[in-house]
């Protein structure tokens, strides 16, 4: 079995290659990644040497490179996590995020539709359900949930997942696609919440908390969701959305105190700033249908998952110091430089 990875360099992208590696030992595995700014070939480090991983440094919306890869690999499966995934970067430039997760979709869809292949896996994301309301705690996204984005990230992730059921009904390309919830763990670029929060904690700087911190993400250890993307590329119904998450709503401001407590670190360092605009109130995924056909459960309950995440950060100190010290400082000054 060959398997490509696209966007294996990146957060969730990477556990997914080592998971697979790891389970799959007579698998090959191909990562395609362009190594954006989320891109590390740092976190690959420990699999560079397996003989059944190779690393192609490519775009997915070059479809000359895609095409060459396909030629040479002959790939049975395609798992495209490729994808700008920040939403507040995705309100200051929106241009990148229509060219790589969708047109990048579309390049991908289209050498598996000339190649053959058994499955096109499309890595979605529960975003594209909108926002659920805070006083309705008994709603749930569940697959048949309309499709209503907020965010440019949102809205481009939305059309990805329009295009790819469209080549499904189409071509008949055999694809299957899963929207996650919020995802938390090792590698996780230090731009995101938790992570960010870790960082600065460690470095006593003030933890930025947009609005009010009442805003609730539904939060999954990133282990779990790469064991729930291979099941359904095993078992899954083409043609089938899977809806993942392990009912673990939080609000960002109990995060963000969580952290404190567990780092030692006083809530005098939590500042509250101008909030994200267009910001969803709350996710909370309905996982019935991936329990009941394949017969998956998240195993990470949140309050183990932090505690390990924290304990890599504060273990793998080089791997997100190097980050937060080159172009990501721009980015942290022009985010958070005059956000009060
Ligand atoms: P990430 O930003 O950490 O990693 C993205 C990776 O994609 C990076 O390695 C980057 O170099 C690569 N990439 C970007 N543009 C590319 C291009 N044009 N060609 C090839 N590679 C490219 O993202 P992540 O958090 O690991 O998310 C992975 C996927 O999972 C995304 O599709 C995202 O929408 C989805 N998702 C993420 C979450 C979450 O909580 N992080 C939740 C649900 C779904
Ligand atoms: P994020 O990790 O960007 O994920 P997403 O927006 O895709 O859910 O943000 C998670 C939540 O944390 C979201 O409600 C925005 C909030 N947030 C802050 O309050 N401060 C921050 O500095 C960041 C990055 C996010």
């Amino acid at each position: 079995m060959t398997i490509i990875v696209t966007g294996g360099a990146g957060f969730i992208g990477s556990n997914f290659v080592f998971h697979m590696l790891n389970k799959y030992p007579d698998y090959r595995i191909i990562c395609l990644d362009a190594l954006t700014y989320a891109g590390n070939m740092s976190t690959l480090k420990s699999v560079m040497d397996n003989p059944n991983f190779r690393f192609v440094k490519a775009s997915i919306t070059d479809r000359e490179a895609v095409d060459k890869l396909f030629e040479e690999e002959k790939p049975d499966i395609v798992v495209n996590f490729a994808a700008e995934s920040h939403v507040d970067r995705s309100i200051e430039n929106p241009s990148v995020f229509l060219e790589t997760n969708i047109l990048g979709t579309q390049v991908m869809m289209d050498a598996c539709r000339k190649h053959g292949i058994k499955r096109y896996h499309q890595v979605s994301t529960d975003e594209v359900y909108g926002d659920l309301p805070l006083d309705r705690p008994d709603l749930f996204f569940t697959e048949e949930t309309p499709i209503h984005t907020s965010s440019p990230y949102s809205a481009s992730k939305a059309s990805a997942d329009l295009l790819v059921m469209a080549y499904h009904r189409t071509f008949g390309l055999p694809v299957t696609i899963s929207r996650c919830s919020n995802n938390y763990g090792p590698y996780h670029f230090p731009e995101k919440l938790i992570p960010l929060m870790i960082a600065n904690a460690l470095n006593d700087k003030p933890l930025p908390v947009y609005g009010k911190g009442e805003n609730v993400r539904d939060w999954l250890y990133v282990e779990d969701h790469c064991k729930a993307i291979d099941l359904i590329i095993h078992n899954g119904r083409v043609g089938e959305v899977y809806n993942i998450g392990g009912h673990n709503e939080m609000a960002n401001i109990d995060i963000v105190k969580i952290i404190c407590k567990e780092l030692g670190k006083p809530e005098s360092l939590i500042t509250y700033v101008a909030d994200r605009k267009g910001h969803d109130m709350r996710y909370a995924i309905d996982p019935t249908k991936i329990h009941n056909e394949l017969g998956w459960l998240p195993e990470t309950k949140f309050a183990d998952g932090i505690k390990k995440t924290i304990q890599w950060y504060l273990d793998n100190k080089d791997w997100w110091e190097e980050i937060i010290s080159g172009e990501y400082r721009n980015y942290y000054e022009k985010m958070y430089g005059d956000r009060h």
